[in-house]
C-alpha cells in the first residue's frame, strides 16, 4: 500500500504520517528533507537559492545528511522552498522518491506533490491542511519550546511567504490531488488529528476492497 501525504508547512502532516507508517507498519520517508538537504548543501557550498545552476550543483550530498537535525531549522526550511521552484532540482530528486514509494513492502511519503507526481497511483492521498494562524501558533510554540527568539508575526508572514512559494512554483506546485482526502486540523489536537487519519486509510482501502474483492 502507498499513502501520500500532502500539505503546507506546519499542518501536521509530518506527525501524521510519522504515525500512519507505524500504524500501518510502513517504511516512511519524509521528502521534505531532500529539498532541505539541498539547500543546506548550497548554503555550506556558497551559491544562491534562486539561481537554477547553483541549486542542482547542491543536489549531490551524502544520504547521512538526511539524518543531521539542522535540517529542520527555520533557515534551512526557507532555502529547501526556494531551491525546490527550480525543474532541474525536482528532477534529480525525482527517482530516490518513486523508488522509495514504489518498493514492495509500500510505503508512506510526505511532502508537496507525492499524490500528484511521485506516486499518482496512490492508493490513499490525504491533503492535511490547517488555517496559516494555526499552523504559525504551532510553529510559535515549538520554537518557544526549544528556547529560540520568537515573534508570531514574522513566523506568520514566513508561513505565508513559504505557502504562497510553493503553491505558485510552475513545476509540481503544492495542491492537493483530485482524489485526495481532505484532513483540516485547524481545530484537532495531534491525536484526533491521527485517529482521523487512520479512520480516512481505512475507509479507503476498505472501499477499494469491496469493489475489487480479491
Ligand atoms: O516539508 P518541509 O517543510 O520539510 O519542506 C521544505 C520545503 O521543501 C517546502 O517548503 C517545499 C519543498 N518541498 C517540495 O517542494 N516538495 C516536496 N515533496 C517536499 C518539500
Amino acid at each position: 500500500m502507498i499513502i501520500a501525504v500532502d500539505g503546507p508547512t506546519a499542518s501536521g502532516k509530518g506527525t501524521i504520517s510519522k504515525q500512519l507508517a507505524k500504524h500501518f507498519s510502513l517504511p516512511f520517508l519524509d521528502t521534505g528533507l531532500l529539498y532541505r538537504a539541498v539547500g543546506w548543501t548550497l548554503r555550506n557550498q556558497g551559491g544562491d537559492a534562486d539561481d537554477a545552476a547553483d541549486a542542482l550543483a547542491a543536489c549531490v550530498f551524502d544520504g547521512a545528511l538526511l539524518d543531521n537535525p539542522a535540517l529542520r531549522s527555520e533557515v534551512v526550511g526557507g532555502l529547501a522552498s526556494r531551491v525546490s521552484v527550480h525543474p532541474d532540482v525536482r528532477r534529480a530528486l525525482i527517482n530516490r522518491q518513486k523508488d522509495f514509494a514504489y518498493q514492495p513492502a509500500g510505503a508512506v511519503l510526505d511532502g508537496r506533490d507525492i499524490g500528484t507526481v511521485i506516486a499518482p497511483d496512490a492508493d490513499v492521498k490525504l491533503f492535511v491542511t490547517a488555517s496559516s494562524e494555526a499552523r504559525a501558533m504551532r510553529r510559535f510554540e515549538e520554537m518557544k519550546r526549544r528556547g529560540e527568539p520568537v515573534n508570531f508575526d514574522d513566523i506568520l508572514a514566513d508561513i505565508l511567504k513559504r505557502d504562497a512559494r510553493d503553491k505558485n512554483r510552475v513545476t509540481a506546485p503544492l495542491k492537493p490531488a483530485e482524489d485526495a482526502d481532505l484532513l483540516d486540523t485547524t481545530d484537532l489536537t495531534i491525536d484526533a488529528a491521527i485517529r482521523q487519519a487512520i479512520v480516512l486509510v481505512n475507509a479507503k482501502t476498505s472501499s477499494r476492497r469491496d469493489k475489487d474483492p480479491a
